[in-house]
């Protein structure tokens, strides 16, 4: 077998490991991907300044998100259906992230509950929501929440009407997948995949199946969003579920300087510069592009953090010399979980910190809290 040594060998493996169906859903963009590339390709773009002679002893990247402390500023990104690129796939996933000191963030399409993470682990984990038709039953989602003792709320913003995937619509996206033909054919080259899923009794959606009102199974998960997902979507419920949960929360999903501002006038603790993995809005600028105006609107008043594109420790101190005090990983997560389970977000985790760690030193730093645009060579990265 291939050793590991960067995520790119974790998403080859994975490919080879997860039915089509359930790669296909995480390795793709909206419309045309030219958002999903752009988060990528933009932070390829932005150079480094290599400086030498500096003591390069005892480094740290050990910083706080959200006042928690964290051993990188990473955290797990939500991914719906991450226990179907792998058997259990959140808990394996929330356990790895507990082992390596990041936080792990559960999504409201999980297929692991609250209460099965909750179980699984020790440290506690932050958990996303989306904003649902039925206020019951959100009310109901945070209850859980704190009944876990999850120590941070992350609300999407960016998800009230859903983004087209070409390859999810032609797959016929299902969990569990449908038996048509293609389908069991493709399992068939599947069998590790197929024996995870057979020892487990996770298929479904554990947050939402037997808890919401009219989810029972999944037909597609496309028209479930179209119908649940509440496009009504205001600042008043961003308040409303603050106001619910009283705990720490993070907004997800702002892509522009203004909305940045609402959502600090708001109170949130952290936004999360995204733009959902370039899977909503084709055509929005890459995450990395964005965030420069955003941090310089109201990077005094929150933390500001983003997502989207980061596949190295390099993308990460990139983002952190732009003024992101943290960051979230979703397919670099999905990738080694896919390949490797557990061991294979460890590995993911561990590659990513060996990058920066390193990428930190290259540049003449022993601690992040040092580390600013100086780090970038001028003219190669976006500006406010
Ligand atoms: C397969 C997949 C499923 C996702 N599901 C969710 C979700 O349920 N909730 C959410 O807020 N974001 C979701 N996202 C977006 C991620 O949280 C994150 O914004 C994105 O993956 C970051 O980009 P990256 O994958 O390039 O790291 C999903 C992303 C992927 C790839």
């Amino acid at each position: 077998m291939t050793v590991i040594t960067h995520i790119e060998d974790l998403r080859r493996l994975a490919q080879r490991r997860v039915p089509r169906m359930f790669y296909d859903y995480a390795d793709s963009g909206s419309w045309t991907e030219g958002t999903y590339r752009a988060n990528e390709a933009d932070f390829a773009a932005i150079k480094l300044r290599q400086r030498v002679a500096v003591n390069m002893e005892n480094r740290s990247t050990a910083v706080k998100m959200v006042g928690i402390d964290v051993k990188m500023p990473v955290a797990i990104a939500p991914v719906g259906l991450t226990g179907m690129q792998h058997a259990d796939g959140e808990i394996h996933a929330a356990r790895a992230a507990e082992k390596f000191g990041v936080p792990f963030t559960l999504s409201t399409m999980s297929i692991c509950s609250i209460e099965d993470v909750a179980q699984s682990t020790s440290a506690p984990f932050w958990f996303q929501l989306y904003m649902m038709r039925d206020r019951e039953a959100m009310a109901a989602m945070i209850q859980r929440c704190k009944a876990a003792r999850c120590s941070a709320l992350v609300l999407t913003l960016d998800l009230q009407v859903i983004g087209q995937r070409h390859k999810d619509l032609k797959n016929g996206l299902t969990a569990p997948p449908r038996p048509t033909l293609r389908n069991i054919v493709n399992l068939l080259t599947k069998p590790r995949w197929c024996l995870g899923m057979a020892g487990t009794r996770r298929r479904s959606f554990g947050n939402l199946v037997g808890h919401v009102q009219g989810v029972s199974d999944m037909r597609s998960l496309a028209a479930w969003t179209n119908e649940q997902f509440d496009p009504r979507l205001s600042w008043t419920d961003v308040a409303w579920v603050k106001e619910r949960w009283g705990g720490k929360l993070i907004l997800k999903g702002i892509m522009d300087a203004e909305d940045a501002r609402l959502a600090a006038d708001c109170g949130a603790d952290a936004i999360v510069v995204s733009n959902h993995g370039g899977r909503q809005l084709d055509g929005a600028p890459s995450s990395i592009h964005a965030l420069p105006a955003i941090v310089a609107e109201v990077g005094h008043r929150l933390e500001v953090w983003m997502d989207g594109g980061i596949r190295s420790g390099q993308d990460v101190l990139k983002a952190w010399a732009l003024g992101a005090r943290g960051t979230l990983i979703g397919r670099a997560m999905v990738y080694g979980l896919g390949a490797l389970g557990e061991a294979g977000v460890r590995r993911a985790l561990e590659i990513i910190h060996k990058e920066l760690d390193v990428t930190m030193a290259f540049c003449g730093h022993t601690r992040l809290e040092a580390v600013d645009r100086s780090i970038l060579l001028p003219g190669t990265y976006p500006q406010a």
